[in-house]
């Protein structure tokens, strides 16, 4: 979910509106607001995206310069407008905005039943608000004291933002968990999830730690506490780096178009001043400065998700090829609950295009008890993982809003290859020229990518041909077998086709059984790696009249003969040709999802930064 908040001496209906369409990549099932006129609070929720709030709210007075809202992404309740957010308490007196979970909500919520609450909704967050409300009258207690009370009762994550009708100076925002960033302008303040919705009003921004609150009282200087004992947090103000034409489309149709275009530019940032090809260096100064901990661990762990989560089992290849060092790629989700073995001896690299993956962060959490060294690599800077990790390499991507990840995968695999060709040589595992011809192969990948972009028009005949299909194989082999995952998981996501990847030799265990005619199959048959074994896995599909379209190098003849469409990639070295591979498959679902008619920026029930587990 994302929240957004202001208070100060401007009109907090646009203002809160638009942050809110900017965190709608944080979920979309439905949008709420609250404005406080001075008098009274108005408030306006609806099902749906924020587009639709905007209309339903001209029912209520949009008076005011107090004001908060929410755009949802159900967790407890299904998405109607009785859940969506803010919620009132039963007095009326008090509303809060939630992202995250309470999950002792049940217990607190037969507890206050018990004392006369009624609830109206079916969420955690209604139950957190009454919590309060009931704190502040059986204590006599102010909101401040009273949010801080009830969030020690509280087992769960969350960011709030809670507004009270008998304190209208102040907004009383706390976070466990769940991002929380507070945008100090002049004589006015801004919440968001993160600092996209007030970019163009200030560039000083105080992220909340973890179990930290603040009271942001107009005319005042933030106040920050811990939850847990009251002892005084200082704020620690950031200037933040982000522009405001970055988060916006630019021309494009899609956001995920742009973020596919972006991504010559995109992995040129990420290597640039660490790539330093004509004196044959890598330079990355958290692995300069942890150089001992690499060289000297046992294994490397990767934990991730989603895409995130393929980037690492590309890095798996590069890593033990390139560097020899062993790796396991493990979901976060699943790393954290079975009781994994680690010791000091491990590092942990943690992969989140956000850094606010929960699953990730527990991961990371986990590792770090158990004396692992940890390493993140996030696009967003400041964010909870690149904080809570030991030291990491930012991806710099700049800002991806689409909810289908496209640059940050791309720039993800950069990062990870420049670390594993780092450790490569601080291992002695390459001679000075291959290393030396290999940074300079690196070099060339931006002008290789905007080549693979130029098949755009292609892509979008075959887009044309496919659209309607109901089940899609991806198949890949060695390193390409993650595209092959990704680029099946990126039809799912956007177009809502069912798609599966699979490793190309694992087709006859299995999915073999589901080809028929009607069956097409996107095949990653680049020359260099295993391309004679991927040539009969063609034949295999071929001889049982499955479609094939597939993912070549540029001047390949053979797979021309035997596939009914070809995309070409330049040719490059096989550990960089995901790189290459990835881009036909994203245009591929882009132009699917476009001609079904499905909201590419926003596909149904996802969400882009998960802040629950
Ligand atoms: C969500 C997004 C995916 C993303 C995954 C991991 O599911 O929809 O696009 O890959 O989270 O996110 P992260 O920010 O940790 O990379």
């Amino acid at each position: 979910c994302g929240i957004v908040g202001y208070i100060g001496h401007r009109d907090a209906f646009p203002i809160v509106i638009k942050g809110l369409q900017r965190l709608e990549y944080r979920g979309y099932d439905s949008a709420g607001i609250a404005l406080y006129d001075g008098n009274k609070i108005n408030l306006s929720k609806t099902k749906g995206k924020v587009e639709d709030l905007k209309n339903k709210a001209k029912e209520i007075s949009l008076e005011g310069s107090i004001g908060i809202g929410h755009t949802r992404w159900a967790t407890h309740g299904v998405p109607n407008d009785v859940n969506s957010h803010p919620h009132y308490s039963n007095s009326g007196n008090l509303v809060i905005i939630h992202n995250g979970i309470i999950e002792n909500y049940e217990a607190i919520k037969q507890e206050l039943t018990k004392r006369g609450y009624v609830f109206k909704s079916d969420t955690d967050t209604e139950v957190l608000v009454n919590l309060i409300e009931e704190v502040k009258k059986t204590e006599d207690v102010k909101l401040g004291k009273a949010v801080q009370i009830a969030l020690n009762q509280v087992v769960g994550a969350y960011a709030i933002a809670v507004f009270d009708v008998e304190k209208p100076d102040e907004i009383v925002v706390a976070k466990l968990g769940s991002p929380l960033a507070i945008g100090i302008g002049d004589n006015e303040f801004f919440i968001a999830s993160d600092a996209s919705p007030f970019i163009e009003f200030t560039n000083n921004a105080v992220y909340l730690e973890d179990e930290e609150m603040a009271i942001i009282r107009l005319g005042k200087e933030i106040k920050l506490r811990k939850i847990k004992d009251d002892s005084v947090a200082y704020p620690r103000i950031l200037e933040l780096q982000m522009n405001l034409e970055e988060i916006e489309k630019g021309g494009y149709d899609h956001f995920m178009l742009k973020e596919i275009y972006e991504q010559p530019r995109a992995i040129k940032d990420t290597y640039r001043g660490r790539l330093l090809a004509d004196q044959g260096l890598v330079k990355m100064s958290g692995i300069e400065q942890n150089m001992e901990k690499f060289i000297n661990a046992n294994r490397i762990i990767i934990v991730a998700c989603g895409t995130s989560w393929h980037a690492g089992l590309v890095a798996e290849y590069i890593f033990e090829d390139l560097a020899r060092i062993p790796v396991e790629v493990e979901y976060a989700s699943e790393f954290r609950y079975r009781n994994p073995v680690i010791t000091d001896k491990d590092v942990l690299i943690a992969i989140s295009q956000s850094g606010e993956t929960a699953d990730t962060l527990a991961a990371i959490k986990l590792a770090k008890e158990k004396g692992a060294f940890v390493f993140g690599v996030c696009n967003v800077v400041g964010s909870s993982i690149a904080r809570e990790t030991d030291a990491g390499a930012y991806t710099h991507a700049g800002p991806e809003i689409g909810v289908a990840s496209t640059k940050a995968f791309t720039t993800q695999i950069t990062v990870l290859t420049l670390i594993a060709l780092r450790l490569a040589k601080a291992k002695g595992e390459f001679s000075e020229t291959k290393y030396r011809e290999y940074l300079t192969e690196l070099e060339t990948i931006p002008s290789k990518v905007e080549k693979s972009l130029e098949s755009n028009a292609l892509i979008e005949i075959i887009a044309d041909v496919y659209k309607d299909s109901t089940n899609c194989l991806y198949l890949g082999r060695g390193y390409n077998f993650p595209v092959a995952l990704e680029g099946a998981l990126k039809l799912k996501e956007i177009s809502y086709i069912h798609a599966e990847g699979y490793p190309a030799a694992e087709m006859k265990h299995g999915p073999i059984a589901l080809i028929d005619e009607h069956m097409p199959v996107f095949v990653i048959a680049t020359k260099k790696g295993h391309y004679e074994k991927v040539v009969s896995n063609i034949q295999e599909i071929k001889s049982r009249k499955g479609k094939i379209i597939a993912i070549v190098t540029e001047g390949d003849e053979q797979v021309r003969d035997l596939a009914d469409h070809v995309i070409e990639v330049p040719e490059t070295l096989e550990s960089l040709t995901p790189l290459l591979t990835t881009i036909p498959l994203q245009l591929l679902s882009y132009h699917i999802a476009v001609m079904r008619g499905c909201n590419v920026d926003q596909p149904r029930n996802l969400a882009k930064s998960v802040t629950v587990e």
